[in-house]
């Protein structure tokens, strides 16, 4: 089977790129990225030795290329992970994520009706139910909560699960979503709160929690999420709409306290700095649906997975002393240096 991998060059695209290539050995696995700043080939390195991988480089909202990849490589499968993905940067430049976010869908299912596919997978967020309220922890997204969104980011990949269901049901395009809470682990680019605290903690710089930090996350590990994917391109029913999550609830203060303890630094790197606009309150996914229907099961608990990822942190240095020498400097001085 080909499978087409968008946004995998990113964080979870990647993860998944080779889960695949270690999971289904009979596969190829075309990644097509367009390499944006979150976009890194460093981390393809391994899987571009493997004669079952193929990369391409283009944009999902460019529709001549798009169907030249079409052509080309005749996926029976996509995966849509190719996103702007943080909340930070959409409320700065809203633009780049309706493009991408909801024309780049767009142009990708044209493409899977024109050229004809087995399953288009819409690689989708928690984010789009908004959040929860702190002080009621019985409550949690279902499949059926209502849409919510809070952020630019969000709002624009509700507006892509909304048309991802829509061309399913004008089209029949046989279509699969996934909404899945938090991940951390492996390649996660250094914009995003675990591995920003590992880095600026490695380097004894100041680590910046946004307010109080009493946001909670459902924190899920990377492959866990891939997993989950990759059993709904196997098993999941068209049409369908599957949460993933593993109820791993965390304050954001104390998952920044467990990364300080692991690399035995001290908590007065802790800086308190002006809240994130619109910051959404709590997050929590019921997994039920994907659990009862399809047996998903996360399991890497989070005290192992986060062992795990800092781990990679100290034994991968240069992945990321590549990123934060780079353009990333001025990001994080615009995001951070008057907050
Ligand atoms: P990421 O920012 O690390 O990677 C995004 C990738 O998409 C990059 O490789 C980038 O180059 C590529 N890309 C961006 N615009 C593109 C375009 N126009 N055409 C082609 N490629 C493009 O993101 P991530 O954290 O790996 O997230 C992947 C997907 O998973 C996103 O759709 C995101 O909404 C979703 N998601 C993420 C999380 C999370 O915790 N990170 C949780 C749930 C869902
Ligand atoms: O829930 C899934 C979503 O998780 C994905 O759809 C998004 O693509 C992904 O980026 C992530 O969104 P969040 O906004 O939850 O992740 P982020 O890592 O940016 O922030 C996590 C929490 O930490 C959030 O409450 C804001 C806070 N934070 C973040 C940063 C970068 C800080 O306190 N300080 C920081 O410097």
């Amino acid at each position: 089977m080909n499978i087409v991998v968008t946004g995998g060059a990113g964080f979870i695209g990647s993860n998944f790129v080779y889960y695949l290539l270690k999971h289904r050995p009979a596969d190829r696995v075309i990644c097509y990225d367009a390499l944006t700043y979150a976009g890194n080939l460093h981390t393809l390195e391994a899987a571009r030795k493997n004669e079952n991988f193929t990369f391409v480089r283009g944009d999902i909202a460019d529709r001549e290329a798009v169907a030249s990849l079409f052509r080309q490589e005749k996926p029976e499968v996509v995966v849509n992970f190719a996103a702007e993905s943080h909340v930070d940067r959409s409320i700065e430049t809203p633009d780049i994520f309706l493009k991408t976010n909801v024309l780049g869908t767009q142009v990708l299912m044209d493409a899977c009706r024109q050229f004809g596919i087995r399953r288009y997978h819409q690689v989708s967020t928690d984010e789009v139910y908004g959040d929860l309220p702190l002080d009621r922890p019985d409550l949690f997204f279902t499949e059926t909560t209502n849409l919510h969104t809070s952020s630019p980011y969000s709002a624009s990949k509700a507006g892509a699960d909304l048309l991802t269901l829509a061309y399913h049901r004008t089209y029949g395009l046989p279509v699969t979503v996934s909404r899945c809470s938090n991940n951390y682990g492996p390649y996660h680019f250094p914009e995003k709160l675990i591995p920003l605290m590992i880095i600026n903690a490695l380097q004894d710089k100041k680590l910046p929690v946004y307010g109080a930090g009493e946001n909670v996350r459902d924190w899920l590990y990377v492959e866990d999420h891939c997993a989950a994917i990759d059993l709904i391109l196997q098993k999941g029913k068209v049409g369908e709409i599957y949460n993933i999550g593993g109820h791993n609830e965390r304050r954001n203060i104390d998952v920044v306290k467990i990364i300080l303890k692991e690399l035995g630094k001290p908590e007065s790197l802790i800086e308190h700095v002006t809240d994130r606009k619109g910051h959404d309150r709590r997050y929590a996914i019921d997994p039920t649906k994907i659990h009862r229907e399809l047996g998903w099961l996360p399991q890497t608990k989070f005290d192992v997975g986060i062992k795990a990822t800092i781990e990679w942190y100290l034994t991968h240095r240069q992945w990321w002393e590549t990123i934060i020498s780079g353009e990333y400097r001025n990001y994080y001085a615009r995001m951070y240096d008057e907050r």
